[in-house]
This record gives C-alpha cells, sequence and structure tokens, in this order.
C-alpha cells in the first residue's frame, strides 16, 4: 500500500463508522495563542473538547499537518538521530466528542491496525497509564491482548496533553516491534527504549482533563477522545522499510535531482 492509500483506508475506515471527515487545519493555529504550530490533529477541535464550542457531527476524523520544532512537544532534537522523527508530518487521528470513548477507540484502533492494515498481531505490544485498570481490562480481556503484553507506565510516556495548558488525559499507545536488528541492539530493550525498535505507532488518548495555566485539572464537560498515528511511520512499517525517509511519502523528495 502506498502512503496516499493508507491515508484513504484511514479516512474511509472511520467515515464508515460514522465519523466526519475534516480537512487538515492551517500549521498556524488560527485562534490559538498558547501554540506557535500545530502539532497534533487535536488542535483544531480544541474547544470542541472544552464545550466552548458544538458541531453539528460528535465523531471526526482527519490526517493533520502538523510541526513539531518547539514547544512541548518538540522532536527537533532528535532529527537525524532515529530513522522515526522529522520536524513535519502527517497525524492520522479520529476523535470522539462525547460519544464513544475507551472501549470504542481501542476497538477501532486494534481493528485498523490488524484488520486493514494487517499488522502482525504478535508484534505489537501495548502501554497504558499506570493506573488504568480500565484500559488495561479492555486490551487484556476484549481484545485478547496478553497481560504480558500490556505495560504500565507513567505520565512522561502515557499521559497526554497539547501543551502546558489545555485539553489532556491518560493514553494508551500501539507499539510494533521491528525485531532485534532494528535499534540499540541491547538485550534488555523493550518497550520502554528510546530507540527504533519498539516503535510507538498510535496513541490513542483518553480525553478527560483541562490543565490550567497553574497546573490545575479540571474534568471536561465529557470525556472524548483524541487519537494520533503518523502517516509516514505507518508507510514505512507496511511498506517494509527501517525508515520514514525511505517510505514513497519521503523518498521521491530525497531523490529527486
Ligand atoms: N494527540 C495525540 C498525539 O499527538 O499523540
Amino acid at each position: 500500500m502506498t502512503g496516499h492509500e493508507i491515508r484513504r483506508r484511514f479516512l474511509d475506515y472511520f467515515k464508515e463508522k460514522e465519523h466526519r471527515i475534516v480537512k487538515s487545519s492551517s500549521l498556524i493555529p488560527s485562534s490559538d495563542p498558547t501554540l506557535l504550530f500545530t502539532n497534533a490533529g487535536m488542535v483544531q477541535f480544541k474547544d470542541v473538547f472544552l464545550g466552548n464550542e458544538k458541531r453539528d457531527y460528535k465523531r471526526a476524523v482527519s490526517s493533520q499537518k502538523c510541526v513539531r520544532a518547539g514547544g512541548k512537544h518538540n522532536d527537533l532534537e532528535v532529527v537525524g538521530r532515529t530513522a522515526r522523527h522529522h520536524t513535519f508530518f502527517e497525524m492520522l487521528g479520529n476523535f470522539s466528542f462525547g460519544d464513544y470513548f475507551k472501549e470504542g477507540a481501542i476497538e477501532y484502533g486494534w481493528e485498523f491496525m490488524t484488520g486493514i492494515v494487517k499488522m502482525p498481531e504478535e508484534k505489537l505490544w501495548i502501554t497504558v497509564y499506570k493506573d488504568d485498570d480500565e484500559a488495561f481490562r479492555i486490551w487484556n480481556e476484549k481484545i485478547g491482548i496478553p497481560a504480558d503484553k500490556i505495560v504500565r507506565l507513567g505520565e512522561k510516556d502515557n499521559f497526554w496533553s497539547m501543551g502546558d495548558t489545555g485539553p489532556c488525559g491518560p493514553c494508551s499507545e500501539i507499539h510494533i516491534d521491528q525485531g532485534e536488528g532494528i535499534g540499540c541492539g541491547s538485550p534488555e530493550c523493550n518497550v520502554e527504549c528510546d530507540c527504533d525498535r519498539f516503535m510507538e505507532l498510535w496513541n490513542l488518548v483518553f480525553m478527560q482533563y483541562n490543565r490550567d495555566s497553574k497546573g490545575i485539572l479540571t474534568p471536561l464537560p465529557n470525556p472524548s477522545i483524541d487519537t494520533g498515528m503518523g502517516l509516514e511511520r505507518l508507510s514505512a512499517v507496511v511498506q517494509k522499510v527501517k525508515s520514514n525517509y525511505e517510505s514513497d511519502l519521503l523518498k521521491p523528495i530525497i531523490t529527486y535531482s
């Protein structure tokens, strides 16, 4: 599958599940002084999560152009050091505004990964926020992931915030083990390692709070869902190449002469 086909399949999959396809918004957020660049698919929906704006749909899907070159989500320092980071990328995301929550997001995520893009189940690992027993149970009991492949991690890895302030919540990530030949080569390498072997593909955020400038968390009017998956990463894995830069989305730019 080409990168363009993967994007199309993602949008179509969620359209069939009654999500509205929403265009990527500008890289410069139109009315958000807290961000210099759009750093995630949820940015254009911030006010919907906060309950300040109503739309005529409760489910959305997008492929959002993002830049992570500063602020809370800054990939600049690792560009060139990993095979999976670049400051500009496209983020595939599905969103629920007070509609489905953890169970729906996990079921859709698993079905898309294993049923549509055919990721090998045995290579997938899951992380959940350290005390999120509900997400752990859904993965373990409903989806059937063995307990030893569901790893509980802390705030740094499994609690997502768009910036210093704004919507946030615990999250659950789908990682792929790309095998011993990729990454640091350490026998201790695991899903917590920063190398390319256990690569995060998809982040499912269970949006539950708004963080204010004093760091205080207030519950959102409705628990919601925000997910983010890098199109270039997914394309590299589907196309069985070792780096995002070798995917068909980026390689033609690099080899252009
Ligand atoms: N908003 C989810 C993510 O950026 O991972």
